[in-house]
């Protein structure tokens, strides 16, 4: 069976990102898709650092556990190592098409294109707002990683 490396990205990989990353494992799982995945943040603010904590707890009401993952940025060899890079924001995807070099083999697309829920594909970031925003983001990464395995299991 064939293994897809997936990266996750958003702006700080503290706390949109991380949470992919930890959804998209446990859709895969239930699917019998093999993935191999990773996150990372366009930026460094956070390098090295664990999740927000909001997004751990609104992870492990799902049972999914991320407080091991660790914030880094995205480098050149994503774009050759991964063969999908998924960015959480418009922002997100504009800034990994300035540094992807030409000819990898990544593709680099918005997450949400995989499902037509909310907000144009964007997934929201919930830094700023309450815990609520960070159940909503769960929810949403939920709808994507779905939409998004089963375009993989159609590629099989
Ligand atoms: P994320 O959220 O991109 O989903 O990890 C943010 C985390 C940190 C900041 C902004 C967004 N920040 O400005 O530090």
């Amino acid at each position: 069976m064939k293994t897809y490396k997936v990266l996750t990205v958003c702006l700080g990989n503290i706390c949109r990102s991380p949470a992919a990353q930890g959804i998209l494992e446990k859709t895969a799982a239930n699917h019998n898709v093999f993935l191999e995945l990773d996150s990372a943040g366009t930026a460094a603010y956070h390098v090295g650092n664990p999740p927000d904590p909001r997004s751990i707890a609104a992870l492990h009401q799902a049972n999914i556990d991320i407080s091991n993952q660790k914030a880094r940025q995205v480098r050149e060899e994503d774009f050759h190592y991964f063969d999908w890079i998924v960015a959480m924001d418009k922002a997100n995807l504009m800034n990994l098409r300035k540094i992807q070099p030409k000819g990898s083999r990544a593709h680099v697309v918005m997450f949400g294109e995989f499902t037509d829920d909310v907000h144009f594909g964007e997934v929201d970031d919930p830094y700023y707002g309450g815990e609520e925003g960070f159940s909503a983001m769960r929810e949403h990464l939920a709808n994507i990683s779905e939409s998004f395995v089963l375009h993989l299991k159609t590629q099989q």
